[in-house]
C-alpha cells in the first residue's frame, strides 16, 4: 500500500468537512432561536391582555348587508378575498373596503369589473376569469353584496383606510419631504387638509378622479 493512500474504513463514514460543520452549527443556532422566539411569542400573546395584531376594521350589517354576507359567502368569494376576518389573502383583502370605495363603486366593479377600475383585471371580467361568475350573478345579489361590503369600515389610519391617522405625523411630514416630486405637490392637495366633514371615499374620489 502507498504512503499517501486513504485507508479504507470500515463504516465507510466520511468526517465532516469544516464548511459542512459550520454549516449544521449556523443552522441549529437559527432553529434553537426560531424556536425560542415562537416560545416568547406563545408566551405574550397568552398573558397579555392587549391583541397583537390590533384589529382596526369592524363591520355593523343591516338587513340587506347580513343577506349580502350571506351570498358573499356561499358565492366562494371568500376563496380569493377575506372578508369580516374569513377567507384566503388570493384577492384583496376586503375588510375596510367600505371606507375606500362607495357603494355605487361596488355595484359597479361587480358588474363591469375593467370599465370600473379603467384597465385590465386579473380575475374578474369575462370568461375564462376566475371569477367571470361575479358578474354573471343576478344584479339583486349582486346589490346585497355591494351592500354588505360597503359596511366593512376601517378606522382612519388603518392600512386599509385611505386616510392616515389623525393627528401630526413626524413620519408622513418626512416621507412627503423626501420622496413626493415637487410637480405633485402643485397637483395634489395634501389629503389631511382636506375639511373633516369630507368623507373618506370622497376624500379617495376627489384624489384618484374615481367615482
Ligand atoms: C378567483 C379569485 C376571485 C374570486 C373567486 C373573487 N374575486 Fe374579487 N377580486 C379578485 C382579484 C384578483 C381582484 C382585483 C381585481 C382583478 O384583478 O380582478 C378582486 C377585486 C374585487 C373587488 C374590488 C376591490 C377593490 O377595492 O379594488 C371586489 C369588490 C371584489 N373583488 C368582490 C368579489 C366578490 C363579491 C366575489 C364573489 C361573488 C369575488 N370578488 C370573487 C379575485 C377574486
Amino acid at each position: 500500500m502507498p504512503d499517501n493512500a486513504v485507508p479504507m474504513r470500515e463504516d465507510n463514514k466520511q468526517p465532516l468537512k469544516t464548511g459542512e460543520k459550520l454549516l449544521f452549527i449556523v443552522a441549529g443556532i437559527f432553529l434553537l432561536f426560531a424556536t425560542i422566539a415562537f416560545g416568547i411569542m406563545q408566551y405574550v400573546m397568552a398573558t397579555s391582555d392587549k391583541p397583537i395584531f390590533e384589529q382596526k376594521t369592524h363591520y355593523d350589517l343591516s338587513a340587506e348587508g347580513q343577506k349580502g354576507s350571506l351570498i358573499f359567502r356561499v358565492s366562494t368569494c371568500t376563496e380569493c378575498h377575506r372578508a369580516m376576518r374569513g377567507g384566503t389573502n388570493m384577492g384583496n383583502n376586503l375588510d375596510g373596503i367600505g371606507s375606500k370605495r362607495s357603494l355605487a363603486w361596488i355595484e359597479s366593479f361587480l358588474r363591469d369589473p375593467e370599465t370600473t377600475y379603467g384597465h385590465v383585471t386579473m380575475d374578474h371580467g369575462p370568461k375564462p376569469k376566475q371569477a367571470f361568475f361575479v358578474a354573471e350573478m343576478t344584479e339583486e345579489k349582486r346589490h346585497l353584496m355591494a351592500v354588505f361590503l360597503s359596511e366593512l369600515i376601517s378606522e382612519q389610519g388603518s392600512a386599509s383606510s385611505p386616510v392616515p391617522p389623525k393627528g401630526e405625523s413626524p413620519f408622513i411630514d418626512s416621507m412627503v419631504k423626501t420622496w413626493a416630486p415637487d410637480e405633485w405637490k402643485e397637483k395634489y392637495t395634501d389629503i389631511r387638509d382636506k375639511p373633516n366633514n369630507a368623507t373618506a371615499s370622497e376624500r379617495i374620489n376627489e384624489q384618484t378622479g374615481v367615482k
